[in-house]
Order: structure tokens, then sequence, then C-alpha cells
């Protein structure tokens, strides 16, 4: 129950936190994106695969650049294999500790909107050294059935492709998923402090299109 408290007492914490610095005019409730320190990866244009004839390699080796994406620490973070969200590019378990809860929006008390709102929150001056705290309306954690981390490119890739793990979506939906879902795309401008997943959405959603059309293969183990 102390440890309870403890956890409750943090959220109001970083809660008047963000409060008193937006009174202070100091939080800007959309952020850019902008990332301190590493630029974001580039991702190969669709064409660059053009040149490996056997459909089934091209359709491969266009996952395993698609891959470069899902294995970022900015989708792994949220697609974990156990109860608790990841942070930062290390990975590192989520402080304060939080868990999935019943409906992987957190547990009562600790709910992920209690501190994740609709969008990106500029935190400056902080000392934690926290830049920004992210944000999207639909901000919670995957279903344990699309836990990423741990697992080869090879059975991500064979995950997503089953409907019984994927929330019963057929292969379009999942490309669809993949080129235009909103929070899909924080990855890419996931606030102050934090380096974006390799190239673009759009190039990374063209190139999912490009791996169902080449017959969705995916790469062994
Ligand atoms: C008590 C406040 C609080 C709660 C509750 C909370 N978070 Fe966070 N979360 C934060 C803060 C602050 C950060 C930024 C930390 C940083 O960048 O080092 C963060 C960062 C994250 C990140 C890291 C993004 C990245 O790629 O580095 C993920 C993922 C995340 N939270 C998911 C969740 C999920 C899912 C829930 C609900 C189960 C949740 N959080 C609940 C405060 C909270
Ligand atoms: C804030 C947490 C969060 C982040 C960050 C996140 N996801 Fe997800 N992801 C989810 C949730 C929740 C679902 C379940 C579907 C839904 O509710 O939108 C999901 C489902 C998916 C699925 C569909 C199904 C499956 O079988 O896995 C794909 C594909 C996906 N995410 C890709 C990504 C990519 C690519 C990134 C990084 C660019 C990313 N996600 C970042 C939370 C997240």
């Amino acid at each position: 129950m102390a440890r309870f408290h403890q956890m409750a007492g943090v959220a109001v914490a970083i809660g008047i936190l963000a409060l008193s610095a937006a009174m202070a005019g100091r939080v800007a409730s959309q952020d850019g994106g902008e990332a301190a320190g590493a630029p974001a990866a580039l991702l190969k244009a669709v064409s660059a695969f053009d040149p490996i004839a056997d459909p089934k390699a091209r359709s491969i080796a266009i996952f395993e650049e698609a891959g470069k994406v899902l294995q970022h620490p900015r989708c792994l973070n949220c697609h974990p294999a156990n109860d608790r969200p990841l942070q930062t590019m290390r990975m590192i378990p989520h402080e304060p500790p939080v868990f999935r809860g019943p409906d992987n929006m957190g547990a009562p008390g600790m709910m992920c909107g209690t501190c994740h709102g609709p969008a990106n929150v500029r935190v400056v001056g902080q000392s934690a050294g926290i830049q920004s705290i992210p944000g999207d309306p639909n901000w919670h954690l995957a279903p344990l059935t699309m836990a990423w981390v741990g697992k080869s490119l090879g059975a991500i890739c064979a995950q997503l492709k089953d409907p019984a793990r994927n929330g019963g979506k057929s292969l379009e939906a999942i490309v669809e998923h993949m080129a235009g879902d909103h929070l899909v795309g924080w990855g890419w401008h996931p606030g102050k402090g934090r380096e974006p997943a390799p190239g673009t959405q759009q190039q990374f959603g063209d190139l999912a299109k490009a791996w169902l059309a080449t017959g969705a293969h995916c790469p062994a183990g």
C-alpha cells in the first residue's frame, strides 16, 4: 500500500510539474519531434530492391529493411514480452514502474493516460533529464500476443501474419496499420530528446506494401 501511494505520488508530482511548467508557458502542447543527438537513420526506397530478380528473395530483403523500424526501440518499447513498457534507446524498464493492467492501458491508479496525453508534451528545464513526455490519443501497450522484444525478425514476421496473434487482421489490414496508423506514426515524431525511427512512415508503408505485393515472405528463423 505504501508502494502504491508512492507511485501515485510520482504521478501527481509529474502532473503538477507539467501543469506548473504549462502555467509558466514552458510546455508546448505539440512537439515537432526534434531529437537531441543522433539524427534518424535512413531507409532504402523500394526501388533499391528491384535488382533482386527472385520475388521471394526480394520480399524477404524488403521485409528486412522494414525490420529496421520494427526492431527500433521506439517501437519495441511498447511491444515488450512482459507487462512493463520500456524506455529510451537503452530499453530500460519504465520508470516509474507501470504495468499493462487488464486492458493494456495500465493498472488502476497508474493508467497510461494519467501521464501520457493526446500529444507529446515538452518539458523544459527538468532536472531528471526528461525533455518531453510522449503522447498520442491511443497511447497504451501492445497486447502480449504482439510482443516483439527478444524475438527474431523472422518470428516477428510470422506473428504479424497470424490472425490468432495479430488482432484478427488480414494482411492488407496489417499493412494499412503500418502505413497509416497514427500511433505507429508517433515513432517518427517521438518528441524532444528521442531519436525517431528510421526513414519516414510513408517509406515504411511503401516497404510494407511492396512486401505484400511480393508474397509477404518471412526471413528464416
Ligand atoms: C506516472 C507517469 C506515467 C505513467 C502512469 C505512464 N508513463 Fe510512460 N512515460 C512517462 C514519462 C515521464 C516518460 C518519458 C521518460 C523518458 O523519456 O525517459 C514515459 C515514457 C514512456 C515510454 C518510452 C518511449 C520511448 O520510446 O522512449 C513508453 C513506451 C511508455 N512511457 C509507455 C507507457 C505505457 C504503455 C503506460 C501505461 C501502461 C505508461 N507509459 C504509463 C510517464 C508515465
Ligand atoms: C504507445 C505504444 C506503442 C508504440 C510506441 C508502438 N506501438 Fe505498435 N501497437 C500498439 C498497440 C496498443 C497495438 C494494438 C493495436 C492498436 O490498439 O492500435 C499495436 C499494434 C501494432 C501492429 C499490429 C499488429 C501486430 O501483429 O503486431 C503493428 C504492425 C505495430 N503495432 C507496429 C508498430 C510500429 C512499426 C511502431 C514504431 C514505429 C509501433 N508499433 C509503436 C502500441 C504501440
